[in-house]
C-alpha cells in the first residue's frame, strides 16, 4: 500500500501504483504465495499467475509463467505492447525475455525444503481458507490483488500470485482471469478475489461483484452476493 500511495501522491495513474504495490510481494522471497519464493506446483516448479486492468478496459495477463519475478510487470507489457490479453507458459516467458525481464531461479531453499517435505504424503486437498493449512499452521495461498483510484477520479486493479501449492503443473487459477481475479470498470468500481480459484472463476466473481455494484448494491453487499453464491 505505501508504495502505491506513494505514487499516487505524486499525481501518479492508478494502473501504475497497483503495478508498484503489488511488485512488493512479489519481490519478497518471505512470502510465499506470490513471486519469488512463492510455493511451486507438485513438480516443484514455481508458476506464475498475474493481471492488470485499467480505466480504459485495457487489460493484460500471464499465466503459468516460470523464472521471472515480476510478472505483474509483464502482463502490463502484454497490455501495452501486444494485441492480446493473455500469454501463458512458454509463450509468456519467451515475450518477457525479449521485452527485457531476466530469467531467475524462483523457487527459494525455504520453499524447496517446504515442498520436498510435502513429498512425502503428496496430498493436496484444496479447500476454503481457514481449513486449508501447511504444517506449522500456515496457509497453502493466497493472492495479492490490489485496486486503487488516482486523482483524476480513475481506478486501476492488480493481482498476481504463484497459484495454489502444490497444484498441477498446468493449473491455472482466477488471478489471471480477467472478470474471475479482477476487473475493473471506471464507470462503476472495480473488484479482485483471493482465496481457491476455481470457486472464483466458476461464478466469474470479479465481474459479478462489479455489476451487482452497477445495479445498485455497495461494495459489501456486492461481495457478500458474489459469495454466497458460491455457497449454494
Ligand atoms: N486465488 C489464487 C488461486 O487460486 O490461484
Amino acid at each position: 500500500n505505501e508504495a502505491a500511495w506513494h505514487l499516487l501522491q505524486q499525481g501518479r495513474r492508478a494502473v501504475d501504483a497497483v503495478e508498484a504495490g503489488v511488485r512488493v510481494p512479489e519481490a519478497d522471497p518471505e512470502n510465499q504465495t506470490v513471486g519469488y519464493g512463492g510455493r511451486p506446483d507438485r513438480d516443484g516448479r514455481v508458476t506464475l499467475d498475474a493481471c492488470i486492468m485499467d480505466e480504459h478496459y485495457r487489460c493484460g495477463s500471464v499465466a503459468g509463467m516460470e523464472h521471472i519475478m515480476h510478472a505483474v510487470s509483464v502482463a502490463r507489457q502484454v497490455m501495452e505492447k501486444t494485441p492480446h490479453v493473455m500469454l501463458v507458459g512458454d509463450g509468456a516467458l519467451q515475450f518477457a525475455l525479449a521485452n527485457g525481464f531476466t530469467k531467475q531461479r524462483l523457487l527459494t531453499a525455504k520453499s524447496e525444503a517446504e515442498w520436498k517435505e510435502w513429498l512425502k504424503t503428496s496430498e493436496y486437498k484444496p479447500q476454503r481458507n481457514v481449513e486449508n493449512m501447511l504444517p506449522g499452521g500456515k496457509h497453502n495461498h493466497d493472492t495479492i490483488g490490489m485496486l486503487a483510484m488516482d486523482a483524476a477520479g480513475n481506478m486501476g486493479g492488480a493481482c498476481t500470485t504463484s497459484g495454489m501449492a502444490y497444484k498441477l503443473h498446468g493449473r491455472v487459477g482466477d488471478s489471471p482471469i480477467i472478470g474471475a481475479g479482477l476487473y475493473v470498470d471506471n464507470e462503476v468500481g472495480a473488484a479482485t478475489s483471493s482465496g481457491v480459484g476455481e470457486e472464483v472463476i466458476r461464478i466469474v466473481g470479479s465481474h459479478l461483484v462489479v455489476e451487482l455494484m452497477r445495479m445498485g448494491l455497495k461494495p459489501e453487499e456486492a461481495c457478500r452476493k458474489a459469495v454466497e453464491r458460491i455457497a449454494r
